[in-house]
């Protein structure tokens, strides 16, 4: 294969060596699977890193979402993940890690989106990447999967089988039985 003189792949074969997806990942959906894997295929390790958040409130602990998260990447050789809290950028720096990968769903995410991106590299040069969304997951997100789910929508097909289970579970102990 002819490569130009500024091919940036690194030297084994990727264009990255670590990459993250951050995300607060309440619950992880089929849409961020999706990233993931095509971020796997980009970085030589990808890491998946929650954030940990305590003044949002949340529907799963950051210990629970790091064990869904970490059962539906299990088949992936090169995808870890880990949490973090404070800046994305410290903990890139502190990880030797040089790329952010996003999902990019619709022109309503590119605005925030940007304004993020451009400030993480003013703090650090650190590069953020846009994966755009298979179109299958563009209207998706984890906010409208509780939103669904919690009045009995049915959200199978838009997350793992893991993250059904644990929905259900948590969604009908937490259900005011006054309705
Ligand atoms: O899944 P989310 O909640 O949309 O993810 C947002 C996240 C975690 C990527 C973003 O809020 C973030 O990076 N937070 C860490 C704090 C930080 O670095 N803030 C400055 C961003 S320029």
């Amino acid at each position: 294969m002819v490569r130009s003189s500024n091919d940036v792949r690194c030297r084994g074969g990727r264009l990255m060596q670590i990459a993250v997806c951050p995300g607060s990942f309440d619950p992880v959906t089929n849409g961020h699977l999706d990233v993931f894997e095509r971020a796997s295929s980009l970085a030589e390790e990808v890491v998946v890193a929650v954030l940990i958040n305590n003044s949002k409130a949340s529907l799963f602990t950051v210990e629970e979402r790091i064990e869904l998260l970490r059962e539906v990447v299990a088949d992936f050789g090169n995808i870890r993940v880990d949490s973090f809290h404070g800046l994305l950028v410290d903990y890139c720096q502190a990880h030797g890690i040089t790329a952010i990968i996003k999902g990019l769903r619709a022109v309503s995410d590119f605005d925030y989106e940007l304004q993020m991106a451009q400030m993480n590299y003013r703090l650090a040069g650190v590069e953020t990447m846009f994966i755009t969304t298979n179109p299958l997951y563009s209207f998706l997100s984890s906010s409208l999967v509780k939103e669904v789910a919690k009045f009995g929508g049915d959200v199978s097909g838009l997350v793992p089988e893991a993250v059904l289970n644990r929905l259900q579970q948590r969604l009908s102990a937490t259900m005011d039985p006054q309705g």
